[in-house]
């Protein structure tokens, strides 16, 4: 048993609220908040700069682990930039999202950032949200979240997200189709697919308010804090 604060993991489809949830138990925690799919996002940015072919395993892999991504600033300022360039607001468009669910589907970018992860994670007191935090970056996580939705609850979300955005933003059809496409990648790709770890307390946000949602997870940390506090005496 070591004496690090403990590590939080928040797993779950797009769209399901992890990053809500991930910023508002690291606030309330006083936690390094640290938001993965940022550094998917931030390679497939590259990858699309630099007209790289998606379909280029070998060059994207190399890309990856040869890229220095820094994701800066705290809970509610957190900043991502590649090569010192700071790319937070181009990452978030439709294209970035589709390019960055091709780019998490190779292995040599996976193996990349994960260990950039586990280095950033280790000493804990860390709240991470992904697809594979609970499965592959941190298995030995002390709490598992695995936040879900309903694919209309997921693709309406977004929807609103993108138009407060004041982007020009797609129909709600062609959010959930996107939506879809992605959850169809991420959890049929065969390096890491999004799946619930065995020992991870499934939350389903379409049926909660936010807060319930975070009432829920805190009562969980308490939980896992005390049995780990117990066993430690
Ligand atoms: O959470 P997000 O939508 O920003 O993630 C962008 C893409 O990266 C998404 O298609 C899934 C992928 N991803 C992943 O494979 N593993 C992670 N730990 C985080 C994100």
């Amino acid at each position: 048993m070591n004496n690090r604060e403990p590590i939080i993991a928040i797993d779950g489809p797009a769209g399901a609220g992890k990053s809500t949830l991930a910023r508002e138990l690291a606030r309330r925690l006083g936690f390094l908040y640290i938001n993965t799919g940022a550094m998917y996002r931030a390679v497939a940015w590259k990858a699309l700069r630099d007209g790289i072919d998606l379909q280029d395993t070998d060059r994207l892999g190399a890309l990856a682990a040869q890229s220095i991504i820094d994701l800066r600033g705290g809970v509610d300022d957190m900043r991502v930039l590649i090569d010192g360039r700071d790319i937070t607001e181009e990452i978030v468009t439709p294209g970035v999202s589709r390019a960055a669910s091709i780019v998490s589907t190779v292995s040599g970018v996976r193996r990349a950032l994960v260990a950039r992860q586990q280095e950033m994670g280790r000493a804990g007191g860390v709240v991470m949200e992904g697809r594979d935090i609970g499965t592959k970056v941190f298995p030995e996580a002390e709490v598992k979240i695995f936040l879900d939705a309903s694919n209309a609850a997921r693709s309406e979300r977004r929807y609103l997200e993108d138009l407060s955005r004041g982007k020009t933003a797609p129909s709600l059809e062609t959010t959930q189709a996107e939506i879809e496409e992605r959850d169809r990648r991420d959890s049929s790709r065969s390096d890491s697919p999004l799946v619930q770890a065995a020992d991870a307390v499934r939350i389903d946000s379409s049926v909660l308010t936010v807060e319930q949602v975070i009432e829920r997870a805190m009562a969980l940390i308490a939980a896992r804090r005390s049995e780990n506090a117990e066993y430690t005496e």
